[in-house]
């Protein structure tokens, strides 16, 4: 979430009626802070938004604890969900109410796990679940750089709606 690369701003429409979620997802909590630090670190390792959630495990914990804490917005943990295999997380999709809406956070997949269709998977539980909460849309900021998110969330119907970040 730094200031950084150019950003842009997508939106989907939110779909209904919604289907259902997948059991294998869970809503985060505040004590995976630290879990979730590591992985988002090792899951931005290389990308273009290498660095944006900091440089060290202790960073990241910080940086996921301020998406908890409300810094971005209220945390919308009913419509965010993690995905954990042989006891360690290993995708999260995170959410928050940010300004007109709400904005999906942080996604992101361990390094082994990329290409299994977890992020689509994720993505698609959220719009699931922020429909059955009545909401009606959900906004992300993806670096224009990065190939894989933007492939993901274009497959998933997300528009860009302004050329700059949120
Ligand atoms: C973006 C990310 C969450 C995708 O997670 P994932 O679990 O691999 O997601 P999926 O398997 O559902 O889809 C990945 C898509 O990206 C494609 N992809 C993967 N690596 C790619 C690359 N280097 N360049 C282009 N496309 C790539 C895959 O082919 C797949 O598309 P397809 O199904 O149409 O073939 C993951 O790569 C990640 O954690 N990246 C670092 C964090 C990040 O950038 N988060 C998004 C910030 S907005």
């Amino acid at each position: 979430m730094t200031a950084g690369p150019k950003r842009s701003r997508l939106q989907v429409v939110l779909p209904r009626p919604t289907r259902p979620i997948d059991p294998a997802f869970r809503h985060p909590r505040p004590e995976d802070a630290p879990e979730l630090g590591d992985l988002a670190l090792r899951a931005y390792r290389g990308t273009p938004d290498d660095g944006d959630v900091g440089t060290s495990p202790q960073e990241a914990a910080e940086e996921m604890g301020r998406v908890f804490d409300g810094t971005y917005g209220p945390p919308l943990l009913d419509a965010s969900y993690v995905l954990a295999h042989e006891d360690r997380l290993i995708a999260g999709a995170l959410v928050t109410l940010w300004k007109d809406g709400p904005l999906l956070a942080y996604l992101f997949t361990a390094p082994e796990h990329v290409g299994k269709g977890l992020g689509s998977r994720l993505v698609n539980a959220v719009m699931a679940a922020l429909g059955d909460l009545g909401h009606t849309s959900l906004n992300l900021a993806v670096t224009e750089d990065n190939r894989a998110a933007r492939r993901l969330y274009e497959r998933l119907g997300f528009v860009v709606v302004q050329g700059r970040s949120v």
